[in-house]
């Protein structure tokens, strides 16, 4: 499909080349609603500072900015304006597939030029967006005489909030996201206490710090996102908390190995740094703020990926029912268990399967500290035929998933790269599901510094010359980068379904989605393989799902991600009623309408599938019981669709009696309203079909 750039393009340049006299005089900029502010100011000792306003109330104080250099002074205080300009952009953009077909893009931009009145003199920029729903700002280190490169110590971006907000986080780990949020005041921060997680297979909290996207919610009601957009050739940015002043810092995270955070030849630009700011809830789900901070896609054509829905021998590792290595004694991927899956899928309107442990090299995978070389991308276990694996999946239309468990030994993946992708390419294979267990080698990196950024980005690069697009586990963070690379199809980064199977601490709670929604899901898409039905987990006698079998339909609907999983067994779907949402539901979406929701309590999305036009609901309610109304007004006006409801039993309860929920029919128009019971961990899932 071609990808392309539409419409409107509008670009006002004015430069204004500012006096000496004039250097304290503050920059405005504001959305072109006129709602949010942002000015820029130096400081009377020449430090560069920013605050932002909403409705004339400010959202954040006056805040610095900075650099700590290694080998040069740092760059805070001394500066002057020399020159700044503001534009305008308001275009309209498609996305190949994703929550929505159209994208608006719509700005004002101040650009800022600075430099140094003594020291060195060197020069550095600010860029200013403002849109309707939040900013985002970044630093340019333009070319300039004798400063080649840089190696940066840490960023000094503060974030001076205006109150005690209440904050859903998680800690500011510099190698792993699978952490539980936390909801609490901002002065109670306690990442280091929050993050003893016995449950992760690496985790490096140094600071009191949380990792972004950080949502919160003002006094007043106000809601907050923080975040970053565009994470290229740069180390990952946590937030230091500061409860005394009530203020964040970005902290980037290091190398132990290199001993500084991010090296760079100039000229460059960091990653944006952004704040969503929005009165309701639900708008940070609407926002495409991030993306819109990213550029045009660059890889064109892409119809060579679908989004689907797929199924795979993966949850029956987690359970323990097989494994993933041969001396097991259970080998899950043999070519007898991948046809039982395909069979399953080509029955059922499931275009894709994932087959985990099908190369050889898993009998050293966890526990070993030196995993290079270990597992390579192309030689299956012998009990394993890949070619016919193949051949019989698309003889069904259905294509396979490939996986590449990297076990986080990054340089043998690398060496790799090039003969894994050839073979799935000779082999009709177009996304990859990659994974970085462990503890990064070489020893003294870590999953979200500079140069693990780097080496994501070359996997994904590389992937997209052979038409493959990816889907990682223990990634870095998404950053909209799926706008440039749309092969970034989807990821974890986040506590995925699977800790439900073994956490020793009781798997995710009911308000974990809930929170979910508004916090890693605005970052971009999550494979976080919905559909449990056994909810008690019949294998494992300490764990179950702690959501109703409706709140796992929902899922479907709430997460949005362009290849979503079916992760039970097939023998728990087979003639169960319930299945037949996951049959209809869509994956790739015209439109996106968030109906209703408050972080971390519950949240109701509903989308519009692409293709048919059909509609989809989904909701989800934390620990609490509650009623949900819905106005069908999104429907399109004088038509009759038919509903076909999947909601929790009236006996319901996650706990208690999670599998309990009623199936019925009705009859619905753009003018009806309907009010729902969600029960405890409960949930609600439609399909609305258009009647001729
Ligand atoms: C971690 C992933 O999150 C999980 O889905 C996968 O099964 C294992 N790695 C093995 O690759
Ligand atoms: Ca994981």
């Amino acid at each position: 499909m071609k990808y392309f750039k539409t419409i409107l393009y509008l670009a006002i340049t004015l430069a204004v080349t500012m006096a000496c006299s004039k250097q304290n005089k503050a920059l405005k900029i504001e959305a072109p609603s006129g709602e949010i502010k942002v000015e820029f100011q130096l400081s009377k000792d020449g430090t560069p500072q920013y605050m932002v306003q909403f409705k004339d109330i400010n959202v954040i104080e006056p805040s610095s900015m900075g650099f700590d250099f290694q080998g040069q002074p740092a760059l805070q205080k001394g500066l002057k304006i020399t020159s700044s300009e503001t534009n305008t952009v308001d275009e309209t953009w498609e996305m190949p597939w994703g929550e929505q077909l159209k994208v608006k893009n719509h700005y004002n931009e101040l650009i800022v030029r600075l430099q140094e009145s003594e020291t060195s003199g060197r020069k550095f920029n600010i860029y200013f967006r403002v849109f309707d729903n939040g900013i985002g700002f970044r630093y340019e280190f333009p070319q300039q005489d004798g400063l080649d490169s840089l190696i940066i110590l840490e960023e000094n971006t503060r974030f001076k909030l205006t109150g005690d907000h209440t904050c859903w986080w998680i800690p500011g780990d510099w190698d792993i996201y699978e952490h539980l949020y936390n909801t609490t005041k901002f002065s109670e921060i306690d990442a280091i206490e929050a993050g003893k997680d016995v449950n992760l297979a690496q985790t490096y909290i140094p600071e009191n710090a949380v990792n972004t996207p950080v949502t919160m919610r003002t006094k007043e009601g106000l809601h907050l996102s923080f975040h970053e957009a565009n994470l290229t050739n740069y180390a990952g940015m946590t937030l230091k908390v500061d409860p005394e002043n009530l203020s964040m810092v970005s902290n980037l995270v290091g190398s132990d190995r290199l001993g500084y955070k991010v090296k760079r030849a100039l000229p460059f630009q960091t990653p944006w740094r952004t704040i969503q700011i929005s009165e309701k809830a639900t708008e940070l789900i609407d926002s495409k703020l991030i993306l819109n901070l990213n550029e045009p896609n660059k890889l064109d054509d892409v119809s060579w990926f679908k989004p689907k829905k797929y199924v795979g021998i993966w949850w029956e590792m987690h359970l323990n029912v097989s494994s993933w290595d041969v001396a097991s004694g259970k080998h899950g991927a043999t070519t007898e268990n991948a046809k039982r899956y395909i069979d399953f899928a080509a029955a059922n309107n499931i275009t894709g399967i994932l087959v985990e442990g099908w190369n050889t090299g898993w009998e050293h995978w966890v526990g070993f500290d030196d995993r290079e070389g270990i597992f390579d991308f192309v030689t299956p276990y012998p009990d394993y035929d890949l070619e016919e694996v193949v051949r019989y999946a698309k003889a069904n239309d259905v294509e396979l998933i490939m996986h590449h468990e990297t076990s986080a030994a990054p340089r043998t993946y690398e060496q790799q790269l090039d003969t894994a992708y050839s073979l799935m390419q000779q082999l009709g294979i177009h996304s990859v599901k990659t994974g970085y267990v462990g503890k990064i080698i070489p020893k003294g990196e870590y999953h979200h510094g500079q140069w693990m950024v780097n080496h994501y980005r070359k996997v994904l690069e590389t992937a997209a010359k052979y038409q493959i697009a990816i889907n990682a586990h223990e990634p870095i963070k998404a950053t909209g980068i799926r706008r440039t690379f749309p092969n970034a199809i989807s990821r974890e980064g986040l506590r995925g379904q699977e800790f439900n199977a073994w956490s020793v601490d009781g798997g995710n709670p009911p308000e974990h989605l809930p929170i979910v929604a508004f916090t890693r899901m605005l970052a971009g898409p999550i494979d976080f393989t919905p559909g449990v039905f056994d909810i008690k987990l019949n294998q494992k006698e300490n764990n179950q799902v702690n959501t109703t079998l409706a709140h796992q339909l929902a899922l479907y609907v709430v997460i949005y991600s362009p290849i979503q999983m079916a992760c039970d067994l097939p023998e728990n779907y087979k003639g169960h009623p319930a299945f037949q949402f996951i049959r209809d539901v869509g994956v790739d979406w015209q439109q996106t309408v968030v109906l209703n929701g408050e972080v971390g309590d519950f949240v109701t999305i509903a989308r519009q599938e692409k293709e048919s036009r059909n509609w989809f609901v989904g909701s989800i309610t934390d620990e609490n019981k509650r009623e949900i109304t819905i106005h069908f007004d999104f429907l399109e006006e004088g038509k009759t669709y038919d509903a076909i409801v999947y909601r929790d039993g009236d006996d319901a309860h996650w706990q208690n009696n999670p599998t309990s929920y009623d199936l019925e029919n009705r009859m619905v128009t753009n003018d009806s309203t309907i009010t729902f019971v969600l029960a405890e961990g409960g949930g609600l899932a439609i399909s609305l079909v258009k009647m001729d």
